[in-house]
């Protein structure tokens, strides 16, 4: 169940409503008796769950601070080999459910299991399984990265060999011998990747892994990323580089103001909003009938031409047709681009205010 506030549109009145994710709720304003309909954002959880058997499973998560829910009712499931992208405006309660998965904080409501372990009951054996990168890495500032790696290997039952390969892995050989203390934020943050995947986790649980990084180190944690997924890790990623989660994520979710408004791959989120591609056509020469050809077609949206350049907004499927519309009409196509809706678009659509 969630909790909603709303306003009235005419007189903004606030009423408190509750209703699962995608209901439609009737409502009439108390003060002006204005009618009305409401959608309680989100979407209905069997339609959105994976049909493989959940390795992370958070089922109607809530969190309340001062009696305000930042997390509300959340549910997701993560299947095995899977990447999740957790995306989501500042404040939208990302680190709160990550938080929570693990156990670091209380959840008020809801039920979280990793490989079907209670996290709230049996925490440390849930978490035995979990590389966990905070969004706050910290690390014994008196101590190497070699050793701070090493005190961790102990835990996780690696080896020396392993801390120093990861110490090479990520760029840090040559200050491998400083104290963590003197480190830069970016290297902190290499460091604390490489310990979330000391002793080949199953499953990694990284709070915005890229977080102050140089684009070399960007490209560093996303490659690691990718190298564990083939090796069948289980990987659960919040980050606010769109680009890079719309690469790497086989699905994503995206939360504001405490509620999950959506989760889906980024092809089905655009989907979902009707978000159409865009392709740039330059021809050899431009003529109305090759602009009035294109109109003509269904599922075109919008032609625009400048110049010898066409700008045109149509349904995936439509590409070809495009094409095929131009050359029948004289044209001579020159130069063609497409872009894809971008999960940049679908983030904004998402978390409009
Ligand atoms: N200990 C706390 N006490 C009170 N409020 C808190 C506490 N921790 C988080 N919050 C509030 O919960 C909300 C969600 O915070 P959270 O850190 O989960 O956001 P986030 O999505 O991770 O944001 P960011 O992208 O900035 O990291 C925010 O409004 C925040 O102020
Ligand atoms: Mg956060």
């Amino acid at each position: 169940m969630v909790t909603q506030t709303v306003k009235c549109p005419t007189c903004k009145t606030t009423m408190t409503i509750s209703g699962e994710p995608g209901e439609k709720i009737q409502l009439a304003c108390p003060e002006c008796h204005q009618k009305g309909i409401y959608r309680i954002p989100g979407e209905k959880i069997s339609e959105t769950l994976s049909s493989q058997p959940a390795t992370i499973e958070v089922s109607g998560l809530t969190k309340t601070y001062n009696h305000v829910p930042v997390v509300n009712n959340v549910s997701f499931r993560v299947s095995k080999g899977e990447i999740f992208g957790f995306l989501g405006p500042n404040g939208a309660g990302k680190t709160t459910t990550i938080k929570a998965m693990l156990d670091l904080i209380h959840a008020d409501a809801g039920a979280i299991t990793i490989k079907g372990i209670d996290v709230r009951t049996q925490g440390k054996e849930a978490k035995k399984y979990v590389g966990y990168m905070p969004e706050k890495v910290a690390f014994y500032d008196n101590l190497t990265a070699l050793q701070n790696l090493c005190f961790y290997a102990e835990i996780k039952h690696a080896s020396k060999e392993e801390c120093i390969g990861l110490i090479d892995e990520f760029g840090l050989g040559e200050t491998g011998k400083k104290r963590v203390g003197k480190f830069s934020k970016g290297m902190v943050q290499r460091l604390g990747m490489a310990r979330a995947i000391l002793g080949n986790p199953p499953i990694l649980i990284l709070d915005e892994p890229s977080g102050g990084l140089d684009p070399r180190g960007v490209v560093l944690i996303r490659d690691k990323i990718l190298d564990m997924k083939k090796k069948g890790t289980t990987i659960f990623v919040s980050s606010h580089i769109l680009g890079e989660i719309q690469e790497i994520c086989d699905r994503v979710g995206i939360i504001n103001k405490g509620v999950l408004v959506a989760q889906d791959s980024v092809e089905g989120l655009s989907k979902k909003l009707n978000l159409k591609p865009q392709m740039t056509i330059t021809v050899d020469k431009m003529s109305s009938s090759i602009e009035d050809a294109i109109k003509k077609l269904p599922g075109v949206e919008r032609v625009q031409s400048k110049g010898n350049t066409l700008d045109i907004i149509c349904d995936g499927a439509m590409k070809a047709k495009v094409i095929l519309a131009i050359t029948d009409a004289g044209g001579n196509i020159q130069n063609l681009q497409t872009k894809e809706p971008s999960l940049e678009e679908v983030f904004m659509r998402y978390t409009e205010a």
